[in-house]
């Protein structure tokens, strides 16, 4: 078969600068004002964000965080109130005026949402091949071929000639879908895509969008359901206009979205060399350290010749058990040899505060101070 879909990178407007890197989208402080009768609100507060050409990413956050707001930016269906937002190493904001924007989108960008709006007197085929005549894209005659093949794709192939308000609602979307992808842009924007499915027809849209991926699509996907989350690359926590750092929200997975924003705009970086020591045996500890990249060696005792008890990666943390029980450090931790450790710094006192508030993860990290005393005394 041929293959309908390709990995083509946006190119058609002149690129921003420092095109040539790999990114997919690539936002500088990115901030969004409204202004009501109240005063100003700030929705956005300084967004930067960067992500890879064939990621799948999902973005979560409460009810008014702002969600919407950012995928419309992305998209250019909305504006910045100021910063940069680079797609496909294009400055959509700067490079571009309004018609030029819309034409751009027609040719670079699909674009789901929560409500299908298929046109209900088109079939699901006449629907798919709206945007090629939009955006002028294939000769009148390869249109149908094309459709149809992205019907297939998305598990329609039986129901082209059908009108919307004849198949399911999670067809109805699975068509949406086959539709955001007729120029075949290389990314999909999604919002809420399964916000109005049951849990089985949500997990087909998935299953389609995990498709798209292996051949090469980036997909940003806007969900409010965690059990989603697990089946993308990345998740990125939005909390009242402002992104969580992954590293906080992936070592403290069950704290509140506010105490990860804190501790997101709190902690500290740190780096270490291959080797350095980071906590000394019987030395009093003051901070949580989360792993952002690297990995440790936790040892019985200070100096080179002590047994490794465990090697600590990516999202793990020390500290947390001389916090949590007072006192000196029960082990030597090391940075491990071969590349520099880099930490996120978490004051103890915060971070004891943050625990108190929050029970899940108290009870979580009761566990994780219990295995660890006992593999310790084990080894
Ligand atoms: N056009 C607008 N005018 C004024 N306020 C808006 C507008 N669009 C969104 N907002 C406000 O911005 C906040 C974030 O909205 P939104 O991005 O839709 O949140 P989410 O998608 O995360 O639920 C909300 O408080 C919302 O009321
Ligand atoms: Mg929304």
């Amino acid at each position: 078969m041929r293959e309908i879909l390709s990995v083509a990178p946006i190119a058609s407007v002149s690129p921003a600068e420092g095109a040539g890197v790999s990114y997919m989208i690539e936002t500088h402080e990115i901030v969004k004002t409204y202004k009501n009768a109240a005063g100003e609100f700030e929705v956005l507060k300084g967004i930067d964000l960067t992500i890879e050409r064939g990621q799948f990413v999902s973005i979560v956050g409460k009810s008014g965080s702002g969600k919407s707001t950012l995928l419309n930016m992305i998209t250019g269906i909305d504006h910045p109130t100021a910063g940069q937002m680079i797609v496909g190493g294009v400055d959509i904001y700067h490079n571009m005026g309004e018609s030029q924007r819309s034409r751009w989108r027609g040719k670079n960008l699909g674009i789901v949402f929560q409500f299908f709006q298929l046109l209900p007197m088109l079939t699901l085929l006449e629907n798919v091949m709206l945007p090629m005549d939009y955006a002028d894209m294939y000769d009148f005659d390869e249109r149908p071929g094309r459709a149809k093949e992205l019907l297939n794709l998305v598990g329609l192939e039986k129901e082209a000639s059908k009108l919307p308000a004849a198949v399911s609602t999670g067809q109805q979307q699975a068509a949406a879908i086959a539709r955001a992808m007729a120029c075949d842009p290389p990314l999909l924007v999604a919002d809420e895509p399964t916000g109005n499915l049951d849990s089985k027809s949500a997990d087909k849209i998935i299953e389609v969008f995990e498709h798209l991926v292996e051949r090469g699509k980036t997909i940003v996907m806007v969900t409010h359901d965690p059990s989603l989350t697990s089946r993308t690359h990345r998740n990125i926590i939005i909390s009242d206009g402002e992104l969580i750092n992954e590293t906080v929200s992936r070592s403290l997975p069950l704290l509140r979205h506010r105490h990860m924003l804190e501790i997101t705009k709190k902690a500290t970086r740190k780096t270490f060399q291959p080797g350095e020591v980071i906590l000394k045996c019987g030395q009093g500890v003051k901070d949580l350290h989360l792993i952002v990249r690297g990995s440790v060696n936790v040892m019985k005792k200070n100096g080179n010749g002590g047994k490794v008890l465990a090697r600590l990666n990516e999202n793990d943390f020390f500290g947390e058990i001389e916090l949590l029980r007072g006192g000196e450090a029960i082990a030597c931790v090391r940075a491990g040899d071969g590349s520099p450790v880099e930490t996120l710094v978490v004051n103890g006192e915060d971070f004891l505060r943050i625990v108190k508030e929050s029970p899940i993860t108290a009870e979580a990290l009761g566990k994780i101070v219990e295995a660890r005393l006992k593999q310790n005394l084990e080894s």
